[in-house]
């Protein structure tokens, strides 16, 4: 048969191609660029030097800006209060392109080198499964004739080494990485102790706020549908006007400033807690900012309601949820709450902080005249009486039960 591998280029995936091989598969590189750092064109030679039938290597940049990151912008997706998801919604733009490609190539198989402990495993198949229900899945990693004889990575390397694949020659990092346009994440090896810091030389995303600069940089941006649309730099008076282009200008100034670190412990879908170290300098930026400009111009109820349906979204989404109908609902619900959610937000971005300054648009519910000290505006203040009266009943009677039972 034949198998289309979610092929990064590392030593882990090149492993994994060879050993298809060996099993008897054809196989299909598949190298998704969603903004990694990587030499994609060093990565196509490698796995056709291994033996791969075919490689893709698919630039998926833009749409994962747009429809995986936008989405989660709109729903100011974070997961137990913290961690931005930019690996889950990495996970389904990845999987979309490889069903795709396993379909358009008649594959029956599909593969990826994601571990049988973690989240991963989870977000690739569900997609897969919902999208190209026939498929077969090989994770090598619950193999145990795979991870028997892969027990770590020396002997990757001594596979590696019999099978002419090519050995990393820089030492590696003493921890696992997930890097894309949104974020890397760092976990495993030592950080797995939740009490050990992180060496200051392990972001690469982000600046020590103790040694960015010293001045801050202002921007406006400008937000339509609840997704931005153009960013500008205020001093220099230059600015961006494409997703990609905005993402990627948001990322270099929260990076500049040292914005969106995070060191989390949190919970995985597959019931373990995991130490995680994050950076999602644009990501965070995007996220202060919409949270401005939409409470400025969403109504307080549909607000508080939208609230509770992005912690349902960044749980499924994290979870590995996206192509289900509950995602689907709550995705179109989030995206209707969005249709007013425009104008300009100014901000400044200081020493890993993002500073709201001010904010405009033509589609506000801030009343200045309703609101005002100084004007009466369309209000009576005597209205005001038994409005606080009428709240006060519920409270009177409370107190007066607890009178009553005699608990003071
Ligand atoms: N814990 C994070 C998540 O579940 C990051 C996972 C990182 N994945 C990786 N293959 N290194 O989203
Ligand atoms: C992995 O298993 O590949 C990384 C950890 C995770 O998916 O949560």
């Amino acid at each position: 048969g034949t198998v289309v591998l979610a092929y990064s280029g590392g030593l882990d995936t090149s492993c994994i191609l060879v050993w298809l091989k060996e099993q008897g598969y054809n196989v299909i590189a598949y190298l998704a660029n969603i903004g990694q750092d990587e030499d994609f064109e060093a990565a196509r030679k490698k796995a056709e030097s291994l033996g791969a039938k075919k490689v893709f290597i698919e630039d998926l940049r833009s749409q994962f800006v747009e429809d995986f990151i936008w989405p989660a912008v709109q729903a100011n997706a974070v997961y137990e209060d913290r961690y931005p998801l930019g690996t889950a919604v990495a996970r389904p733009c990845i999987a979309h392109r490889q069903v795709e490609i396993a379909r358009r190539e008649g594959a029956q198989f599909v593969s990826h080198g994601a571990t049988g402990k973690g989240n991963d495993q989870i977000r690739f198949e569900l997609t897969c499964y919902a999208l190209y229900p026939e498929v077969k899945i090989i994770a090598p990693w619950r193999i145990p004739e795979f991870y028997n004889r892969f027990r770590g990575r020396t002997d990757l390397m001594e596979y590696a080494q019999k099978h002419g694949i090519p050995v990393p020659v820089t030492p590696r990092a003493p921890w696992s990485m997930d890097a894309n346009l949104m974020h890397i994440s760092y976990e495993s090896g030592i950080l797995e102790n939740p009490k050990s810091h992180a060496p200051a030389d392990l972001y690469l995303m982000t600046k020590n706020p103790e040694d960015s600069p010293n001045e801050p940089d202002v921007l406006e941006i400008e937000f339509k549908n609840g997704v931005p649309v153009r960013v500008t730099n205020v001093k220099e008076s230059t600015s961006k006007d494409t997703p990609l282009d905005i993402f990627s200008y948001l990322n270099e100034i929260g990076g500049k400033h040292g914005v969106g670190r995070i060191d989390i412990v949190e919970n995985r879908f597959i019931g373990m807690k995991s130490r995680g170290i994050y950076e999602t300098p644009g990501g965070t930026v995007l996220l202060k900012a919409h949270l401005d400009i939409e409470t400025f111009t969403m109504d307080k109820e549909v607000r508080r309601i939208k609230q509770g349906l992005g912690i349902r979204f960044s749980e499924l989404v994290y979870n590995g949820f996206w192509d289900s109908p509950e995602c689907d609902f709550v995705r179109h619900c989030i995206a209707k709450s969005q249709e007013n959610v425009e104008g300009k937000v100014q901000l400044s971005v200081f020493k890993g902080q993002v500073y709201i300054l001010g904010r405009e648009s033509s589609k506000s519910l801030y009343n200045e005249e309703l609101v005002s000290m100084d004007v009466q505006g369309d209000y009576d203040p005597c209205d005001a009486s038994g409005f606080i009266r009428i709240n006060a009943v519920r409270l009177r009677e409370h107190h007066r039960l607890q009178g009553f039972s005699g608990t003071k």
